[in-house]
């Protein structure tokens, strides 16, 4: 089973969790170095001993930190959330941007808990001064005590975690994390796609993404990078520009994913993972097995 992470963002790897954890390097490493943590999905299913997850937005790492801490605990989401989602069904949007005001003015991690979970879509975008920007879900009845239970629940599963484990969470930007590693640590690369979902954390342009191919060609680390291949549409441009000319592993596979709020909407993403080992061999038997195609491996 999944471990669910408290919040959600674009990009997250819940789904591709078994595939990533199915293409880890054999045999041991000390940390696991992840620059781009987001939800730290990943991480926190394979649930390494040490790690440092690193992310530039700010907010995501206080409120792991706090998590961390215990000055956030399942209790005091509870409470909150109750608290919250009453006013929320009694004064619907006007109470959504009395948070979303608060929060750009404070910053404060449980409202960003809330904002996550109330916005349309639960998307994270922030505008171009770091404001978080997205509009109200227009679900005033959201937090309803089995959806508070589950968020809290999912707040104490983290926290066993973390506190059981040696992880630390940093802002940071990914040259200044990937920098950090040594030939004993395994890094976890997933960056933002250039061109999509970009906002004042997740903006990536043509010199991130040199910067990357740069630091990973350098580094004494194992690597692993996920990133999109192709979809019936198109192609990721970068796989071509940048990771194919690389003295790189890949490694295709499919994955399908619900387009819209209907269930028959299905799209289809081929995804890439991108190593500088060797793939494990994969057993028959395994699941991820029949949904990968062999490329340049
Ligand atoms: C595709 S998401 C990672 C999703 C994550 N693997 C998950 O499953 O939730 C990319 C993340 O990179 C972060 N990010 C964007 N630019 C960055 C940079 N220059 N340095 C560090 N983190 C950055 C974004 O804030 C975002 O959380």
């Amino acid at each position: 089973m999944i471990i669910v992470p408290p919040i959600k963002c674009q990009g997250i790897k819940t789904r591709l969790v078994s595939s990533i954890r199915a293409h880890l390097p054999e045999g041991d490493f000390v940390r696991w170095i992840e620059p781009f943590c987001g939800s730290g999905v990943v991480a926190l299913n394979v649930q390494p001993a040490r790690a440092i997850l690193a992310d530039k937005n700010r907010h995501i790492i206080a409120l792991y930190r706090a998590i961390q801490q215990k000055s956030i605990t399942p209790g005091v989401v509870r409470e909150y959330l109750q608290q919250s989602g009453e006013r929320l069904q009694q004064d619907g949007q006007d109470f959504y941007n009395v948070v979303r005001n608060r929060f750009n003015t404070t910053g404060d991690s449980l409202d960003f808990l809330f904002l996550n979970r109330a916005c349309f879509n639960g998307v994270m975008r922030f505008n171009r001064r770091g404001e978080f920007n997205v509009p109200f879900g227009h679900k005033p009845e959201r937090f309803r005590p089995a959806y508070v239970t589950k968020i809290a629940n999912q707040v104490g599963r983290f926290q066993d975690v973390v506190t059981r484990l040696d992880w630390r969470f940093d802002v940071a930007d990914f040259r200044e994390t990937i920098a950090k590693a040594t030939a004993d640590d395994f890094l976890y690369i997933d960056p933002p796609y250039a061109g999509r979902h970009s906002d004042y954390f997740t903006a990536w342009n043509e010199q991130d993404e040199r910067d990357l191919v740069e630091a990973l060609q350098k580094t004494p680390a194992r690597f692993l990078l996920s990133t999109w291949h192709h979809n019936q549409y198109r192609s990721n441009p970068s796989i071509e520009e940048h990771w194919q000319r690389a003295p790189f592993h890949t490694r295709l596979f499919k994955h399908f994913y619900h387009v819209g709020p209907t269930e028959a909407r299905r799209g289809e993403m081929t995804e890439a993972l991108i190593s500088n080992y060797r793939f494990p061999a994969l057993a028959e038997s395994d699941p991820v097995y029949h949904q990968i195609s062999l490329f340049g491996d």
